[in-house]
């Protein structure tokens, strides 16, 4: 086994950014934005804040205490409280973390790309043919792999001199950029149409099956939960810390950034007249209407456009770097290997599996689906069914560093069985929709 002590991070605000980093990414910018507008807008919304609250928070600290508690990664740390016979569970956080950055770092590698273009030369007004162009082929595979050199370099270095310090530098630089995106969308002329598809509720729509799966499994995607980061980070945690404080922190940092980030894109849309392409969303869209909103405007449209792809790019490499290190920190403990061969031969692995989806973008839809969907769900029910249920006193562990919290019951009964139930109620809708349609 590897004898190395466990580091640690240097403190509570390394531990937040860098749970903020990742749960932050393209699931608030890219994946939030394209979903809400093609389901339907508000309704969306509003049923993706009811999950984060009602099932993301409790499972997020589900698994803030299981990764504190076992002082590892899933694998080990589902064998620590369970025994042997459930550490199989965390061979599919494994796998997990492996087929979703395969292609996440694809997507990643686009908004390099675009952010490269606005710089130098700006949007090509056919964006549509732009995006069918670079999002599959040569271009889509180098855009993945400079992505996944830069991740597995920084995962290479460790909690503290990596990731830890990449989160405290580029977390800040984020909120800054949405924040500044979003007041500029403001004072676009037309906005307020934009406004008004993002925020107001048609209620019919909440009853949707498939709008209801989908917000869950946005809630759990965009939480970095079911596959164990959450988990692998707080076994770098200190035991003084309050975990259902921090399990709010996250949760209401990863809510803002997806909401301001509807704030940029839907004015921008909408002023710009291009509402009507949003109906016929798809995973392509936001790399297709905001480029062609850029294209339409100028100068400001290039220096918009870099500041929106940098930022999408930043957030993507902080939530890519939190996957690498669920895969290379279960290499450590398990095989005991040293951090840099697991994340360098994990690292060139996944590049490897990423080749698939950046020449075929049907493949990265399917995979988004399978892993980004079904399995994190899958992962969650999991979760909650064994802190639930299997777990044997769950409350010892949170009780390090929040005596006093009086939410135990309610939470413990979430996950015994609301969630659980929820959850396999959207298990049901996703496999009936990918399997039998
Ligand atoms: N939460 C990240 C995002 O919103 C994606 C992610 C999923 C990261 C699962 C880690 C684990 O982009």
């Amino acid at each position: 086994m590897n004898q190395a002590p466990r580091e640690r991070w240097t403190g509570r605000t390394g531990f937040v950014l860098a749970a903020i980093g990742s749960a932050v990414g393209l699931g608030n910018m890219w994946r939030f934005s394209y979903l809400t507008a093609e389901y339907g807008g508000a309704a969306f919304v509003v049923l993706y804040v009811a999950f984060t609250v009602l099932i993301g928070i409790p499972v997020l600290l589900a698994e803030l205490a299981m990764g504190r508690g076992a002082n590892s990664s899933p694998i080990s740390a589902l064998g620590h409280f369970g025994g042997n016979a459930w550490k199989p569970g965390g061979a599919l956080f494994v796998a997990s973390g492996f087929l979703i950055l395969a292609y996440y770092s694809v997507i990643a590698g686009w908004t390099l790309r675009y952010a490269l273009v606005a710089l130098f030369g700006g949007f090509d007004p056919d964006a549509k043919q732009y995006f069918i162009e670079i999002s599959q082929g040569r271009g889509a595979v180098i855009g993945h792999v400079v992505f996944m050199a830069g991740t597995t370099l920084i995962v290479a270095r460790g909690i503290r001199a990596g990731i830890e310090r990449t989160s405290l530098i580029l977390m800040p630089v984020l909120f800054m950029l949405i924040c500044g995106l979003a007041v500029y969308g403001y004072t676009l002329e037309g906005a307020g149409a934009g406004y008004r598809f993002y925020l107001e509720t048609d209620f019919s729509k909440i009853l949707d099956a498939e709008v209801f799966s989908t917000a869950a499994g946005q809630a759990f995607f965009s939480l970095s939960l079911g596959m164990g980061a959450m988990m692998t980070y707080a076994s770098y945690l200190s035991p003084e810390q309050h975990l259902p404080n921090e399990s709010l922190v996250i949760g209401g940092a990863d809510f803002v950034v997806a909401f301001v980030a509807g704030l940029v894109v839907f004015p921008l849309i909408f002023a710009l007249g291009l509402s009507a392409d949003v109906g016929e969303s798809t995973l392509g869209a936001l790399f297709i209407t905001l480029p062609k909103a850029f294209s339409q405007m100028g100068i400001a449209g290039q220096v918009v456009g870099f500041l929106f792809f940098a930022a999408l790019a930043v957030g993507a490499l902080t939530s890519a770097i939190s996957l690498l290190e669920v895969v290379t920190a279960s290499a450590m403990d398990t095989l005991g290997w040293p951090r840099t061969r697991s994340a360098l031969v994990f690292g060139v692995l996944i590049t490897l599996l990423g080749i698939p989806p950046a020449l075929k973008i049907n493949i990265l839809d399917w995979m988004d689906k399978l892993a980004g969907q079904l399995f994190l769900v899958t992962g969650g029910l999991l979760l909650s069914i064994f802190v639930g249920w299997v777990m044997k006193d769950p409350f010892s562990e949170v009780r390090r560093g929040a005596e006093h919290w009086p939410w135990f019951p309610v939470w413990r009964f979430l996950l015994r069985v609301p969630i659980p139930l929820a959850l396999l109620i959207v298990l049901y809708s996703f496999v009936q929709k990918m399997f039998c349609e």
